[in-house]
């Protein structure tokens, strides 16, 4: 397939301007002030599909935002990969801290890529990556390489919890069979050691509010004589983890699984620099559970964390007031064997049981998903791995990721397939975080090293 350097190549910044334009439509699933645009962003997801060769493509209505369902069947006889992703990107904020508007994307040089990137929200997660596969579909339907059965189910709530995806999920599974899900979603190490995400962390994520007096009250009046909601709060927080940084939740660890050190020793084997890794967050020093390296930390162990804490007084100046109640959302990170719904239970136990009786405690469960480990010796692997072979010229290495896609344990359960994940994306693109942006190299190698594992995916099914 020596032609796929070539048109990628030839077509290059037609493909730029196609992604470029898919970038400008702020698709922000979290924040219903876009849900117009969400909506807009499914029907270009759509149009450039039904180009790129789709026989048949769809917008599936659900409960939520729509669902892009296309499809290219050449012979019931081939194997089908079912490609997902998302056209649902983060909300922006803090807009000031973008050096140019998350939503007019323009391509800049950095020091990780050379060849420049594409900097906009969602270019790398996941609207970069995702268009990958169209374009990567464009080229084997335009040149006649396309080898086997593929269809797309791309959706617009990844981002909140893709709830209309496992209510679509559900009730398709017929239409939606197939051989092996295939998702670009995920990182790679760096762009001269290209590697296979083979692990997902699951998610439990809920809000907690801690509520003393019934009004506001005057700092100086009451203070010392009531409890203090956010005091509470912060004090609760803080010992949900012990000295070694271990939760202290009841519970929490029964069902993780322990590595064995031989599984250990191949982790530690991925290129990492831990100064590189300190120099690039500004850290003097990093942080975690005794015991474990920061990889480790990152993928095999599970964690919590707040993500936001608020109640009080946080306009200019001053205030002398002792706040009603507090607030904080609290993310755990989980792995293979937790179960999200028991460890979210595990933590409403805890929490209420630690509260003092001088507040009250709610804990309001939010959503979350099973982590999900991918098999190694199976034939969507070893068709990656050579496709990577080949188009990087090296050969690529397996990570467990610690980020989460929760729908991928509910494809195994409900569709029968395991998923293989070609991520394309660097730690340092800053998905999430202002200043989002994706390689004009990544997104190109991408396009470039699908096709082959369509290709040695269709050989290896034979
Ligand atoms: N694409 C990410 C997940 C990801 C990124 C996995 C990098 C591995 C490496 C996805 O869009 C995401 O952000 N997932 C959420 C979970 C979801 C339930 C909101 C996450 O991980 O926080
Ligand atoms: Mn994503
Ligand atoms: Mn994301």
């Amino acid at each position: 397939m020596k032609n796929i350097k070539l048109y990628v190549q030839e077509h290059k910044s037609r493909f730029i301007n196609e992604l470029v334009e898919l970038l400008k439509i702020p698709s922000v699933s979290a924040d219903t002030a876009y849900s117009q645009d969400v909506i807009n962003t499914a029907t270009a997801v759509k149009i450039a599909l039904e180009k790129a060769g789709c026989d048949m493509v769809e917008i599936c209505e659900t409960p939520g935002y729509p669902i892009v369902y296309g499809e290219k069947i050449i012979d019931p006889k081939l194997p089908t990969i079912l490609v997902y992703g998302h056209y649902d990107v983060q909300p922006a904020d803090p807009l000031e801290l973008w050096t140019s508007p998350p939503f007019e994307p323009v391509i800049k040089k950095t020091e990780i890529h050379p060849d420049g990137a594409i900097f906009a929200r969602g270019a790398c997660d996941d609207k970069g990556q995702m268009y990958m596969h169209v374009k990567a579909l464009e080229y084997m339907t335009s040149t006649g390489n396309l080898p086997c059965n593929v269809k797309f189910m791309i959706e617009g709530e990844e981002e909140i919890g893709s709830t209309s995806l496992a209510w679509f999920v559900e009730r398709n599974q017929e239409k939606l069979a197939n051989d092996v899900i295939l998702i670009s979603d995920t990182g790679m190490i760096s762009n001269s050691q290209p590697s296979i995400t083979t692990g997902l962390r699951g998610l439990s994520y809920v809000e907690v509010e801690v509520t003393g007096p019934n009004r506001d009250l005057h700092s100086g009046l009451y203070g010392g004589a009531v409890a203090n909601p956010i005091n509470i709060l912060a004090k609760m927080i803080a010992s949900l983890h012990d000295e070694n940084n271990r939760i202290t939740i009841p519970g929490f660890y029964d069902k993780v699984q322990d590595l064995s050190d031989e599984e250990r020793a191949e982790m530690a084997k991925a290129p990492f620099s831990l100064d590189a890794y300190k120099k690039a967050l500004d850290l003097e020093e990093v942080y975690g559970e005794t015991g474990y390296t920061t990889n480790e930390r990152t993928s095999i162990r599970p964690t919590l964390d707040v993500n936001g804490i608020w109640g009080g007084y946080t306009g200019q100046g001053a205030k002398t007031v002792i706040a009603s109640s507090a607030f904080a959302k609290i993310s755990m990170r989980l792995v293979p064997n937790q179960d999200w719904q028991e460890i979210t239970e595990l933590f409403k136990t805890h929490f209420e049981a630690i509260a003092p009786k001088s507040v009250t405690v709610k804990v309001k469960p939010h959503h979350g998903g099973q982590g999900y480990v991918t098999p190694i010796d199976n034939i969507a692997y070893k068709a990656a791995n050579k496709a990577y072979s080949e188009s990087f010229g090296v050969t690529s290495i397996p990570q467990r990721s610690g980020g989460s896609i929760p729908i991928v344990a509910l494809f195994e359960k409900e569709l029968k397939s395991k998923t293989i994940l070609m991520g394309f994306g660097l730690a340092s693109d800053a998905i999430h975080s202002p200043n989002e942006h994706f390689g004009v190299f990544n997104y190109l190698k991408g396009i470039e090293t699908i096709p082959l594992f369509y290709k040695y995916f269709t050989e290896m099914s034979k």
